[in-house]
């Protein structure tokens, strides 16, 4: 990055800068992949411009449904321009099929279809290892309030419907995902962070047997391998399906 701009803040996949225009800021996507809250950790070469591109199309479908987002365009492959948002500190995980932690924490087996979606939300503090919480426990510590906390969770609904059915075409499974939204400068409420095989779990729908084939950060979770392979197909999909429709 332009040394003109400064470091505002650091994750773990993204770095995010500042920019000449002050509602906005510039999104760099890194190679590092982590799980388990950092315990794994390991560098991709390539996985960077692969989320920054899959994270630019998928917004701009969204935006085309009029979800409000944080996407403002591509500087090129790995940087976003996105606004500048005040993140709101919670992760909102919404399940068609039940997998993952849902399967640790509970009876249900993997790859039960769910009679309708399922909305897990966490406290996005790395420090307490992103717990599990309640709606009450997200008033008491007045972290938004239950109007704004609704409407997260009904636009979550919103964006699976429209993802589902976008994936469903490109012949992948939207098995879960998980958002994150922040306040603009004005105060409305954006989807923010990004949307890529790092945070949606897609199995290929393409396979004529019934086993799951990962097309998504499982492959690093579960010692797969093959990710920058599998990102590169999602990619491949999303830029073939919107060559032709
Ligand atoms: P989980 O089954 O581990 O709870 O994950 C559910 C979904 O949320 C899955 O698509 C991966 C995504 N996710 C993140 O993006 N960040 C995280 O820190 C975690 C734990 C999950």
């Amino acid at each position: 990055m332009n040394n003109k701009y400064e470091l505002i803040y650091e994750g773990k996949a993204k770095k995010v800068f500042t920019h000449d225009d002050l509602d906005k800021v510039k999104i760099e996507f890194k190679d590092d992949a982590t799980a388990f809250n950092a315990l794994k950790k390991e560098k991709f070469e390539g996985k960077g411009k692969l989320n920054c591109l899959i994270s630019s199309r998928i917004f701009e479908i969204l935006i085309k449904s009029n979800i409000p987002t944080h996407f403002v365009q591509l500087e090129n492959e790995n940087i976003m321009i996105a606004k500048k948002i005040r993140v709101i500190p919670l992760e909102i995980v919404l399940r068609n099929t039940a997998y993952g932690s849902l399967c640790k924490q509970t009876t249900i087996k993997p790859g039960t279809s769910l009679s309708k979606p399922l909305i897990d939300i966490y406290l996005k503090n790395d420090e307490l290892n992103d717990p599990l919480i309640t709606k009450d426990r997200i008033e008491l510590m007045n972290v938004l309030s239950s109007h704004d906390l609704e409407l997260i969770i009904n636009l979550t609904l919103k964006i699976n419907v429209i993802l589902k059915s976008f994936f469903e075409n490109i012949q992948l499974k939207l098995v879960d995902f998980k958002l994150e939204f922040g306040y603009d400068t004005r105060n409305n409420i954006l989807l923010a962070d990004e949307i890529s095989p790092d945070n949606c779990r897609l199995w290929d729908l393409s396979q004529n047997n019934d086993t799951i084939l990962s097309l998504d950060k499982d492959r690093f979770r579960n010692d797969l391998g093959g990710l920058i392979e599998a990102y590169s197909e999602i990619l491949r999909r999303i830029n073939n399906f919107l060559k032709t429709n």
